[in-house]
């Protein structure tokens, strides 16, 4: 039997799995690491924490399945996608990475935007200029720690960060590249013209390939390392998104998935790039060659409930520690103990500002409609009903965009739980399939990584074969009409609380 081996670099921690051809889960190790908070709004990780664990996950599971290092033909990389890594000439990172969700680069954004110009900028990048995005992170470092910038010897992203660490090669793929904000995705190649203005030298930019070509092998230090083989072809893989769609089947126009991880997506393959005028979803390259997909973004979906679990929660985590019942399992029944509608509560998830529909960097979060019969059961359902509404404005986005929509398929952590799951249905009124492949973006990177290595003779070969399994939820017509209703008032509130 051939193995393949998917890494997902995340944000609470890295997830390594290997599957064997056929797509089965053969053995998992999860190493979680920490986020750094230095101001509101800023998050930062440190580059050698993912390696850490990207080394104790690849130990764990070639030690714990018995597979031979021989027999695994390929490796994916998938992760957080948008983070900022400097490496200097003697290849060490300069300063930790500025992550995806931090939001310290408004004035920097604004100066994209002058000087490219706001239509062009989406034409070219497919994006408006984004805090979240790696470029406008790149100039603030430029602004505010030129000493850092000097050094700069390349610029990469999270999981690109891991490939140099196994492979000794400094590269990327479209599907991530086109989050870095300096990658033309019309031909999947950097931008010179926007470089150019930009005033930012190519060089430090890693060569760019498709997904599923193979860009390096895995040396000898890096072996000694993990208990890989040497030489283990590393294949592009995908940023965190694209490489979930893979796993969740999500390769051509018609079906479109849903996530609720950390920030939550709503995703749809497209044949051709398609841009919304108001930038308010990203249109990237897909991993998948010659597709692109859109995408609507909440920055804090399982965030959400994660915060309000820190904050607010200890008694249900003690609970949880003696009875060994999982958090989400105790808090996401909770909710169900409450009503629809939260008993008047709207919860708006605005922890790290927004991206889909509001790009807005400084919006923060709200509970709205508190009254005295509100308990805590009601807020935990507040959150999970706000996240869906914010959900729901992306998935109306992407509808608007003419895509034809057969299925939606959800997935991620949230998605495990039934609860959020029947809300989530219920607000878009729509029914939703789970696929079974729980480990999402480490299957789709393994995907690719099986087409690199001519295990599989395409992509979309590969889905055919290995996605399946649906289980379908079906809303509940009868909410429908309280559901609209609620979502109405969801949506008034931006506009009325966004300057407070
Ligand atoms: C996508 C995005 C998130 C991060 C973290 O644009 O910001 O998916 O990659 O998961």
């Amino acid at each position: 039997m051939r193995y393949l081996l998917g890494l997902d670099i995340g944000t609470s921690g890295t997830k390594t799995a290997l599957f064997d051809e056929d797509g089965k889960t053969i053995q998992t190790a999860t190493y979680g690491y920490e986020l750094f908070q230095p101001q509101v709004g800023w998050a930062e990780q440190d580059p050698e924490d993912w390696w850490k664990a990207c080394v104790k996950g690849i130990k764990d599971v070639i030690e714990k399945s018995g597979v031979q290092a021989s027999d695994i033909k390929g490796i994916g990389l998938s992760g957080q996608m948008h983070g900022l890594v400097l490496v200097d000439k003697d290849h060490n990172v300069i300063r930790k990475s500025i992550i995806w969700c931090d939001q310290r680069t408004e004035k920097e954004c604004d100066y994209m935007t002058k000087v490219i110009g706001a239509k062009r900028l989406i034409k070219i990048t497919g994006n408006p200029a984004l805090t979240g995005f790696t470029l406008s992170k790149l100039l603030w470092v430029r602004n505010n720690e030129p000493n850092n910038f000097e050094k700069i010897y390349k610029v990469l992203l999270p999981k690109d960060y891991i490939r140099f660490k196994l492979t000794d090669v400094f590269a990327t793929e479209v599907s991530d590249a086109s989050g870095m904000q300096m990658l033309d995705i019309n031909t999947r190649n950097w931008s010179e013209e926007l470089l150019n203005d930009l005033n930012i030298d190519k060089n430090i930019l890693p060569n760019v390939y498709e997904s599923v070509v193979v860009s390096g092998h895995v040396t000898e230090a890096a072996a000694k390392l993990t208990k890989l083989q040497v030489n283990t072809p590393v294949v592009g893989g995908a940023g965190d998104q694209a490489a979930g769609a893979i796993g969740n089947g999500i390769v051509s126009e018609g079906i479109i998935s849903t996530v609720i991880g950390t920030s939550g997506v709503v995703f749809a393959a497209t044949d051709t790039p398609r841009f919304d005028e108001k930038g308010r979803v990203h249109t990237l390259c897909h991993a998948v060659p010659n597709k692109w997909h859109i995408m609507g973004v909440t920055q804090g979906a399982g965030l959400s409930l994660n915060w309000f679990k820190r904050t607010f929660c200890a008694k249900e985590v003690e609970e949880s520690d003696k009875t060994k019942v999982n958090i989400y399992d105790i808090l996401t029944k909770k909710a169900s103990k409450s009503k629809p509608g939260s008993n008047g509560i709207i919860y708006l998830p605005y922890l790290m500002g927004e991206r889909t529909p509001h790009i807005d960097p400084n919006v923060k979060g709200a509970f709205l409609g508190v009254s005295l019969i509100n308990n805590h059961d009601d807020f935990v359902r507040s959150i999970l009903e706000g996240v869906s509404f914010s959900l729901k404005n992306c998935l109306d986005i992407i509808e608007n965009m003419n895509v034809n929509i057969s299925e939606i398929r959800v997935s991620g952590g949230g998605a495990e739980s039934d609860v959020w799951r029947q809300i989530l249905a219920d607000i878009f009124q729509h029914s939703l399939t789970t696929v079974k492949a729980s480990e999402g973006g480490a299957l789709g990177v393994a995907i690719l990584a099986g087409v690199g290595a001519g295990i599989y003779e395409s992509v979309e070969d590969a889905c055919n074969r290995i996605v399946k399994g649906k289980e379908k939820v079906n809303p509940n017509t009868d909410l429908k009409d309280l559901y609209s209703k609620i979502y109405e008032t969801y949506n008034s509130a931006y506009p009325r609380i966004k300057d407070i």
